[in-house]
């Protein structure tokens, strides 16, 4: 697959998952089973949300928005992994493989953005409870999420026409399960240095901009809640914090890891198992963190089911 340096690459192969080939079938039906329960979770999350009127207010607005990301998140990369699992091979066009970077940078910035909304419409519901709804309108809800929707899409564009500059001459398998931007960037034959620039400086602005502002609205939550210093405050408060934290955590620390850091881990396949994290396991998890052990979202599925009972 090495080609002469004239020929312009227009295929790529996708190297996939370091996995021997005797284990492939049984990661291939792992992987399904969590495509499919990602995708089951956020759907009955978003349907659940858009039936029950009791569920329509701005936290649980931003959750769906958040499930949505996460729907289309994963489906950037999994069909095309599952695919790539039954048959390796597959090559993927040069086009395709852009597209799949520019989703993949749209939806995985929406994600933050989200997360950063949520964070903040928890501190006003605990922090400033009474001027809440006052504060939290439906347009600035709308506004928010418009917002987040205009600058992730300006984001990805930004990046994936930086990229669309480079040319591809030598190599064109990428060690990856899905055309991730660092490593297109490895195989490149012109100068990245303005890509790696850019992608510091802007990736780190709103990874580290988003981070702190998360952070913030934490400290504010847990030290106003410590204030009540009631047990059961604080036994909410390490119930919806904590949880919201670890997938927080979970998903900050491995983009940091992968993007900002890439001199620290140069194994291509430890690289690949820490964006299984964010790609794979943080959208499955989300909607059972955030949203399916709420009592609220247990009592509207409850309510929807017994209506399509009755209505039966
Ligand atoms: C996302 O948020 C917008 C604006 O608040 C809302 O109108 C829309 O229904 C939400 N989308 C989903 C999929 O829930």
């Amino acid at each position: 697959m090495i080609m002469n340096n004239q020929t312009v690459i227009t295929q790529f192969f996708l190297l996939g998952l370091p996995i021997p080939t005797e284990h492939q079938q049984l990661f291939y039906v792992l992987f399904l089973a969590m495509y499919l329960t990602t995708v089951l979770g956020n759907l009955i999350i978003i349907i659940l949300i858009i039936l029950d009127s009791h569920l329509h207010t701005p936290m649980y607005v931003f959750l769906s928005n958040l499930s949505f990301s996460d729907l289309c998140f994963t489906s950037v990369t999994m069909p095309k992994l599952l695919q790539n699992m039954k048959s390796q091979d597959t090559p993927i066009s040069y086009v395709a493989c852009l597209t799949q970077m520019y989703f993949f940078n749209v939806f995985g910035s929406l994600e933050i953005f989200l997360l950063v909304v949520l964070a903040y419409d928890r501190y006003v519901a605990i922090c400033l409870p009474l001027q809440y709804s006052s504060i939290m309108s439906p347009n600035l809800c709308v506004c928010l999420v418009v917002l987040s929707w205009v600058f992730t899409v300006f984001y990805a564009m930004f990046h994936t026409l930086l990229l669309a500059r480079l040319s591809f001459c030598k190599n064109n398998v990428i060690p990856h399960f899905f055309c991730d931007i660092s490593a297109l960037l490895k195989l490149a034959c012109s100068d990245i240095y303005i890509n790696e620039l850019m992608m510091l400086i802007w990736g780190g602005f709103l990874l580290i901009i988003s981070l702190l502002l998360i952070i913030v609205s934490y400290v504010q939550i847990v030290s106003s809640i410590l204030r009540i210093s009631s047990t059961r405050a604080i036994h909410k408060l390490f119930s919806t914090c904590g949880s919201h934290l670890s997938v927080v955590s979970l998903f900050y620390g491995t983009i940091i890891g992968l993007y900002l850091c890439p001199s620290a881990n140069n194994s291509t396949e430890k690289e690949t198992a820490m964006s299984l994290m964010y790609t794979v396991v943080t959208p499955m998890l989300n909607p059972f963190i955030y949203s399916l052990r709420n009592r609220d979202m247990k009592e509207a599925l409850i309510r929807v089911l017994c209506k399509k009972k009755i209505s039966f």
